[in-house]
């Protein structure tokens, strides 16, 4: 089974993903998690380029891989397309192989993020992005997608509220609080909610919209109902009892 979980930058998808494969694994079911861009070294290089170019290209000149230090230029929408794409090629190897060996897959952000961030609020065609798409996944393709649905001024709130709190447990795997995409705009990041949206009523059947103003626990029960009401059977539930 592979899940993924969508929404914009503070709709708290993260620590709901977590909440979810610490859930499955403490009732007998293997499950991993992992998040996009990144999955595998590679990939993680690849978002440190993505959403914090400057910081990235001042360490390659610190170790001497790059011998310019000139500005970082922009980085522009197909090029930020391309990278994910790459990242997402090198990741879904490793999707692949956990979801061969019986793990249930639980990825924060997968390609529908592309069509919204990339697709939607960047503008670039959905005939590239589709094209890429499948390039990267092979056809790989969600059981089933929660999308936290949030109003932009409120994601945003939060994210900075958390970010004071503790940046280091907000950002899983990485330091630096604020990036490169966290700085567009408002309207950037409406565009973002309604594409997600889009994308999410053109396949009912795949996605579960939730609301993510909901409190914390009360939206890890709504996504705990949802899954473990199509999960299979852990296989020591299999066993006969003692008693
Ligand atoms: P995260 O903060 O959820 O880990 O995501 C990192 C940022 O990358 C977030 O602002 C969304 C962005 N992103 C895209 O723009 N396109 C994509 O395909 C993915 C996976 C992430």
């Amino acid at each position: 089974m592979f899940i993924t979980f969508e929404g914009g930058d503070g709709a708290g998808k993260t620590t709901q993903a977590v909440r979810l494969v610490d859930r499955l694994n403490a009732t007998n079911h293997r499950a991993h998690f992992t998040r996009e861009p990144g999955g595998t070294p590679l990939a993680w290089g690849i978002r440190a380029l993505l959403l914090n170019p400057e910081e990235s290209l001042e360490a390659l000149w610190r170790f001497g891989l790059v011998s310019t230090h000139e500005p970082v230029e922009e980085t522009l929408p197909l090029t930020e397309l391309l990278l994910l794409t790459a990242a997402r090629t090198q990741h879904v190897e490793r999707i692949r192989a956990w979801l061969d060996a019986g793990l249930i897959v639980v990825c924060d952000r997968f390609a529908d993020a592309t069509r919204a961030y990339q697709g939607a609020a960047r503008g670039l065609s959905q005939e590239v992005v589709g094209f890429l798409e499948e390039q990267a996944t092979g056809g790989i393709k969600p059981d089933l997608t929660f999308l936290f649905d949030l109003p932009v001024e409120q994601g945003q709130k939060r994210k900075q509220r958390s970010l004071r709190r503790s940046f280091v447990q907000m950002n899983l795997f990485e330091t630096r609080p604020w990036n490169r995409l966290d700085r567009e705009s408002i309207g950037f990041h409406e565009r973002v909610r309604q594409g997600y949206l889009e994308v999410a009523k053109a396949e009912p059947e795949r996605w579960v919209i939730l609301d993510a103003t909901q409190p914390i626990d009360k939206l890890a029960s709504e996504v705990w109902e949802v899954v473990s009401s199509r999960l299979p059977l852990p296989p020591d539930s299999l066993a006969p009892s003692d008693s």
